[in-house]
C-alpha cells in the first residue's frame, strides 16, 4: 500500500522524524526554497502535516485541501493557526503531559541559578576568584513566596516542586481552581506586589500578550524575580529589560524571548540574569515521548479512531 503523504514543517528529533519517515511519504518543507512550488504537487495528496516550531498558518492549510490533521511535538499551539484549522475541520494535536516533569524542572532550575547566583559562582570558581575570597551571600529561596502565572498542569508541578522547597505558593489564573490548596489572586498585579518570584506557566498567543506588563514588572520590583519557561510574548520584554538593567527589577531566569533565537543584548550582560535557550523539554527521553506522542495522533487519524490528545 502507498504511504500516506505527511508534510514536515519543521525539522524533528532525528529518531522521531526516522520514525515518521518509515511509516509516511514524508516532504521536508522547511528544506523548501519556494513554498509554492514546493506544495503544488502534493496538493491533493497530503493528509498530515508533522511540526515542531514550524508555523503552520492559513495559507498553508489552503494549499493542502486534502489535509486533516496538524500534528504538533509541543504543547504550545502558537505556532498554529487554529482559527483556520477549526473553519476547514482540521484536527490538531499536541503532546502535553509528556514534558510537564521536565518543564517545570527547568523552572524550578533557573529559580535556584538565579537566587543562588549559580552563573557567576561558576565564573567566579573557574577564573580564580574564590583565591581571593568569598563569594558575596546570596538569597534563600524557603520562606520566600511563589507566584505562579497559569495553573495548568505545569504550572502545578512547578508548584508542587516550589513547596517541597519550602515556599508559599499562590496563584493567577483565569479561573481559580477549586481542588488547589494555594491562594489564587484574581488581579495579577496584586500578586506581583506579594511575591518574590513570579514564574510564568501559561500559554503563550494573542491572549495572553504582555500580561506581565509594565505595571506587573513594577509591582513585583526590586525585591522580585521573574521566570518565563512558556512563552517570550508573556512578558513585555522591552520593559523587563529597562527593570533589571536600572534594578527594579532583581532578577530574571528566561528560556523563552520574544524573538527567538535573538536575545536583547542587554540581557547577556546582566549577572542578575539567568538565559536558556528554550530548552523546557529538550532532554532525549521526553523529546521521545513528545513524537511517540505526536506519531500516535497521526496514526489514531488516519485509522479513523478517536485521537490521543486533541487541542482542536
Ligand atoms: C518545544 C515547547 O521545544 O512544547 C512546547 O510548547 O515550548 C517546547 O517543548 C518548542 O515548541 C520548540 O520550539
Amino acid at each position: 500500500m502507498d504511504k500516506i503523504d505527511v508534510v514536515a514543517a519543521s525539522p524533528l528529533y532525528p529518531p522521531v522524524m526516522e520514525a515518521l519517515s518509515a511509516t509516511y511519504a514524508v516532504h521536508h518543507l522547511y528544506q523548501a526554497r519556494d513554498r509554492a512550488t514546493f506544495l503544488a504537487p502534493l496538493k491533493n495528496t497530503v493528509r498530515g502535516i508533522a511540526t515542531f516550531s514550524g508555523k503552520v498558518d492559513a495559507s498553508l492549510m489552503a494549499a493542502l485541501p486534502r489535509l486533516e490533521i496538524v500534528a504538533s511535538m509541543s504543547i504550545g499551539l502558537d505556532h498554529i493557526d487554529l482559527e483556520a484549522a477549526k473553519a476547514r475541520g482540521i484536527r490538531v494535536t499536541n503532546t502535553p503531559d509528556v514534558l510537564t516533569d521536565d518543564v517545570a524542572d527547568l523552572a524550578i532550575g533557573l529559580m535556584i541559578a538565579v537566587a543562588r547566583c549559580l552563573m557567576v559562582a561558576d565564573r567566579f570558581v573557574r577564573e580564580g576568584g574564590w583565591l581571593k575570597g568569598p563569594l558575596p551571600l546570596q538569597s534563600k529561596l524557603g520562606g520566600t513566596t511563589l507566584g505562579v502565572l497559569g495553573m495548568g498542569r505545569i504550572g502545578q508541578a512547578i508548584a508542587r516542586r516550589a513547596v517541597a522547597m519550602g515556599m508559599t505558593v499562590v496563584y493567577h489564573n483565569p479561573r481559580p481552581k477549586s481542588d488547589l490548596p494555594y491562594r489564587f489572586y484574581p488581579d495579577l498585579v496584586a500578586m506581583a506586589a506579594d511575591v518574590e518570584y513570579l514564574v510564568v506557566a501559561c500559554p503563550g498567543g494573542a491572549a495572553t500578550r504582555h500580561l506581565v506588563s509594565a505595571r506587573v514588572i513594577e509591582a513585583l520590583g526590586p525585591k522580585g524575580t521573574v521566570i518565563n519557561i512558556a512563552r517570550g510574548s508573556v512578558i513585555d520584554q522591552a520593559a523587563m529589560v529597562l527593570a533589571l538593567a536600572a534594578r527594579k527589577l532583581a532578577g530574571a531566569g528566561l528560556d523563552v524571548f520574544e524573538d527567538e533565537p535573538r536575545v536583547p543584548e542587554a540581557l547577556t550582560k546582566l549577572d542578575s540574569v539567568v538565559l536558556t535557550p528554550h530548552v523546557g523539554s529538550a532532554t532525549q527521553a521526553t523529546r521521545l515521548a513528545m513524537g511517540r506522542l505526536m506519531l500516535d495522533n497521526l496514526a489514531a487519524q488516519f485509522a479513523g479512531k478517536p485521537l490521543l490528545t486533541p487541542a482542536v
